[in-house]
């Protein structure tokens, strides 16, 4: 068992990762600026804004790991990157290791390729900022944290999220940051890239890595 703090843990991907994790016994908590309306039991949700310092500190300290589960839209459409150098930071000082939930666009088509974050022309303008600032964390931020943190950047296929949620298959495939999806994207349900997350939570064997999850 598991100390697992969850931030963003009652969002669209967060709660999936709640649910699997919770439901394996782990010990879980979810922050989040809103309490959910059908809470998962057992897990402790705590009401909070992961601006504030403090706050983060509060669920970080005493966690094994860490789960990043916000996105970089509303208020934190601008503040996501700073955001996550306080997670780092303060994830290092307490010896947990991070898991980011990334996104499609940080992966690549094929080895040493550029990302497809460097051709945003095939997706709607509006998504831009987030598709470039959670891929900034992942190609530059993340690597630039010191060694002693242990983090794993863990994007999904390309058809993922509230407007795609799918079902549970109970199974995934796992890759490195070559898209197993190809070009076209691929697919990965919100069960299922729980469960791909929680099992790499789980085995630890992958270290200051990006890695994807596809059906
Ligand atoms: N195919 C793809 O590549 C793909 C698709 C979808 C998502 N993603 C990525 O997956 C990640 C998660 O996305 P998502 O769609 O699951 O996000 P989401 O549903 O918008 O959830 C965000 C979570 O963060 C919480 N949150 C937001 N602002 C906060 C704050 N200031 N303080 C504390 N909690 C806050 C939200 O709860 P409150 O609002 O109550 O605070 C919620 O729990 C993102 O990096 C996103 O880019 C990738």
């Amino acid at each position: 068992m598991s100390r697992i703090t969850v931030l963003g843990g009652t969002g669209y991907a967060g709660s999936a990762i709640v649910a699997e994790a919770a439901a394996r016994g782990h010990e879980i908590t979810a922050l989040s600026r809103s309490v959910p309306p059908e809470p998962v039991d057992g897990v402790h949700y705590v009401q909070g804004d992961v601006t504030d310092e403090a706050t983060l500190a509060s669920v970080i300290e005493g966690a094994d790991v860490v789960v990043g589960a916000l996105s970089p839209r509303g208020a934190l459409a601008d503040g996501f990157r700073d955001v996550y150098r306080s997670v780092a930071r303060i994830a290092d000082a307490a010896g947990a290791r991070l898991y980011l939930v990334a996104g499609f666009s940080s992966l690549r088509p094929a080895p040493g390729a550029p990302r497809f974050v460097t051709d945003l022309s095939h997706a709607p303008a509006e998504y831009h900022n987030e598709l470039s600032t959670v891929s900034a964390l992942v190609a530059d931020d993340l690597p630039a944290t010191p060694e002693t943190l242990d983090w794993v950047a863990v994007s999904p296929a390309g058809k993922f999220g509230a407007h795609a949620p799918g079902e549970r298959r109970g199974e995934y495939r796992v890759g490195d940051d070559v898209a197993l999806g190809g070009p076209t994207g691929g697919e990965i349900s919100g069960p299922d890239y729980a469960l791909g997350l929680v099992d790499l939570i789980e085995s630890a064997d992958h270290h200051r890595a990006h890695l994807n999850l596809a059906h």
